[in-house]
């Protein structure tokens, strides 16, 4: 069955705003800190949305990002309003650049939504110079159990693949990956969900507007729950975490 992206959908946008993730810039601030990003390093925003991240790291720190983004619409939107800045059309999957070209890689609130996370993370390998960061926030399920029962609903909301954290800290280990920090933030996430809810009643009813379909919503809210989801913060550096 073929899936929508919600992230274009105008119900998202006013619950969220300009940042299409929990929380807003307070990880992304945190991950340049703590990766002490300078204006002259290369970053890419893999599954930039509309931009925001793109901009933010221009005003508040130089850094001049580039966003990817699978979506016309959302990419038309980021280069409407930000013109400094470079958006290109195209998937974490298959990352048109080439290898070694970044000091950095935001994948905020994006990796859940690749339809083959392993092909993702190994384009994000090749693309970071050696000692390059890779900063992701993202959900996570706290009882994975009944992840692929949820993920075989159709459409794609990063909340549809949740991340399994034991199975992705393997993965960038095995790419070569040193994690430098996890933290956990669901903090973020619960206030969202407060938020929708005070906006729309229920979880239920934002999921049925969202999809626009009541019996798959009411379904996918039913697993999600019982998943228990959370809000991570994971920095990864590639290569030797002692790298200067
Ligand atoms: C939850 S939104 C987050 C957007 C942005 N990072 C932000 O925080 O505002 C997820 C984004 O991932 C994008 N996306 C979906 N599939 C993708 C893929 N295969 N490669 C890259 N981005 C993808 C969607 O179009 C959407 O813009």
């Amino acid at each position: 069955m073929k899936s929508c992206n919600v992230y274009e959908n105008n119900s998202m946008k006013e619950v969220l705003g300009e940042t299409l993730r929990p929380g807003g810039y307070s990880l992304t601030e945190k991950g340049v800190r703590f990766c002490k990003f300078k204006p002259e390093d290369t970053v890419l925003d893999l599954g930039c949305g509309m931009g925001a991240t793109v901009g933010y790291l221009y005003v508040r720190h130089r850094i001049k990002a580039v966003g990817l983004d699978p979506s016309e619409k959302l990419i038309g939107l980021a280069r409407e309003q930000y013109k400094f800045a470079d958006f290109v059309i195209g998937a974490g999957e298959n990352i048109p650049f080439e290898k070694d070209s970044f000091n950095g890689v935001f994948a905020e609130c994006t990796l859940s939504l690749m339809e083959d996370l392993e092909a993702t993370l190994k384009e994000i390998s090749r693309v970071l110079k050696k000692g390059g960061w890779l900063v992701i926030t993202d959900v996570y399920a706290k009882k994975p159990g009944l992840l692929k029962e949820l993920n075989g609903i159709p459409f794609n909301s990063c909340m549809r693949s949740m991340h399994d954290l034991e199975l992705l800290k393997e993965q960038l280990k095995e790419l070569g990956f040193c994690i430098m920090l996890l933290e956990d933030h669901s903090d973020l996430l619960r206030s969202l969900m407060a938020q929708i809810v005070f906006s729309y009643g229920s979880m239920n009813a934002f999921w049925s507007k969202t999809t626009g379909n009541c019996a798959v919503s009411c379904r996918f809210q039913e697993i999600l729950k019982a998943c228990k989801p959370g809000y991570f913060l994971m920095i990864a550096r590639k290569g030797d975490a002692a790298y200067e």
